[in-house]
């Protein structure tokens, strides 16, 4: 490991506490000392391998589009303390890694996978499933409006509505749904007593992964037995062409195709959920710019791209150094292990004046909500169009929106967001 600036030691705790992603201000302001005085600085902290981590937004950029210094496979890609990498290595023969999925490759492996399903993913594919997610949209707001003035948003709309759009898109039956949304919390909000697996407040590492492990296998079955009946009986869905899929010529490997399903499964609705939730969130304290986005809905991209910017709900992710190498001033060695932070990057004051306002009309709004290069989000362009259709459903039909409590962000390092939103509402 390189000799480097040191973070100092509360603030190293701070960014790896679940409880400060979940206070929220503590984290910006940890963060924004660390872009002022130590943008790229080496955290020590006990139970965890020393990690660089990165804080300005220009940094984070340029080392997520050079993926042949800053690889994704070598190491976890999610922070994860000693024990818990150690564990993982025991469970998997030595690999770092519970599931195989494109997060977790590099090239020549990485590209070769994201072909697969990338023209998928592109707009033009996406305009011929466009009615079938605004009906999804319609129905989650005649929900929302049939609970007769108040509702926790975060639970009730915006955490089922994108679940209910990827699990259709992939080919999982809706009687399907709550066990892919309670395996997909307990497996980003691992760190959240009110998400886990075992509601536990305290756990050791050891225990948080043999949890997780019990929930990958409990995904990879599920979808094991999915791709093989996709291969028996093809159907027009987003399992079949992975389930078909063909690597140098052979068929996708169960375990590969399993990790496939599972980062579409998992990265495609707690993300836009979160979003989602912190666009309403943005709205319900602010009624003029509610009322603005209402008037003009040439507003909504905007307000969407602020709702991804200032919510920020993939938190971090890490990188391992390939060879040795110098970025911001300082050298780091082949094998150093890195965290990429996003939401610093997207409240970093250079590029976003007044970061932590919420504004609908900021442009222009460079924000990494989706990281950068080959790992880039392979499902932006339908999280944007599921947002859009959502909201131009809800502002039709609502009238007023305002907080009916406190809301409050899950408790976890990776992906998070707000879990519970109160809010009271008028019908248009
Ligand atoms: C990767 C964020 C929605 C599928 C990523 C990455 C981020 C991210 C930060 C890693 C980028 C990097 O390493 O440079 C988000 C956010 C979303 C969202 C903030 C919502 C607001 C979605 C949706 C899907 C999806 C709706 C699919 C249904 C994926 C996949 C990857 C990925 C498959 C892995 C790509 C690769 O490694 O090549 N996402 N995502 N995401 N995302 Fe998303």
């Amino acid at each position: 490991m390189s000799a480097g600036p040191k973070i100092p030691p509360d603030l190293a705790a701070t960014i790896v506490d679940p409880l400060a992603y979940g206070a929220w201000q503590p984290l910006l302001d940890a963060y924004a000392t660390l872009r002022r005085e130590a943008p790229i600085a080496l955290a020590e902290i006990p139970g965890y391998r020393p990690f660089w981590v990165v804080t300005r937004h220009a940094d984070i950029l340029k080392i997520s589009k050079d993926n042949t210094t800053f690889l994704n496979n070598p190491a976890t890609v999610v922070l994860a303390p000693i024990m818990a990498e150690m564990f993982v290595a025991h469970l998997m023969n030595g690999s770092p890694h519970l599931v195989k999925s494109l997060v977790q490759m590099d090239a020549p492996e990485h590209p070769k996978y994201r072909r697969l399903t990338q023209d998928w993913f592109m707009p033009a594919n996406l305009k011929t499933i466009e009615a079938n997610i605004r009906t999804i949209a319609k129905a989650s707001v005649d929900k929302m409006l049939a609970m007769g003035g108040e509702c926790d948003f975060a639970r009730d709309v915006a955490s089922m509505y994108p679940l209910h759009v990827v699990m259709e898109l992939l080919g999982v039956p809706e009687s399907d749904e709550p066990l892919m949304l309670k395996l997909t919390q307990e497996l980003f909000g691992g760190q959240d007593p009110d998400l886990n697996r075992t509601r536990a407040v305290q756990m050791s590492a050891e225990e948080a992964t043999k949890i997780m492990a019990q929930t990958v296998a409990d995904f990879n079955a599920y979808f094991e037995a999915m791709a093989q009946d996709r291969r028996a009986n093809p159907r027009q869905d987003l399992a079949t062409i992975i389930a078909t899929g063909m690597i140098d010529g052979a068929p996708i490997p169960d375990y590969e195709s399993a990790g496939y399903y599972t980062i579409v499964a998992t990265a495609g609705h707690d993300t836009t959920s979160a979003s989602t939730a912190g666009a309403m969130w943005a709205l319900a304290q602010d009624p003029e710019q509610f009322a603005k986005v209402k008037a003009d809905r040439t507003l909504l991209p905007g307000l969407i791209e602020e709702a991804i910017r200032w919510t920020t709900p993939v938190q971090h992710f890490m990188r391992t150094v390939a060879a040795d190498t110098e970025i911001g001033g300082v050298s780091m060695k082949a094998g150093d292990w890195l965290m990429l932070c996003y939401i610093s990057g997207n409240y970093d004051e250079s590029v976003f004046p007044e970061p932590e306002r919420f504004d609908a009309t900021r442009s222009p709004n460079r924000h990494i909500s989706f990281g950068s290069g080959a790992h880039q989000c392979l499902g932006l362009h339908l999280a944007r169009l599921e947002m859009k259709i959502l909201f131009e459903e809800l502002l039709d039909r609502l009238d007023s929106v305002e907080l009916a409590g406190e809301p409050k962000r899950s408790q976890s390092t990776f992906v998070g967001g707000p879990k519970t939103l109160p809010l009271r509402f008028k019908a248009a």
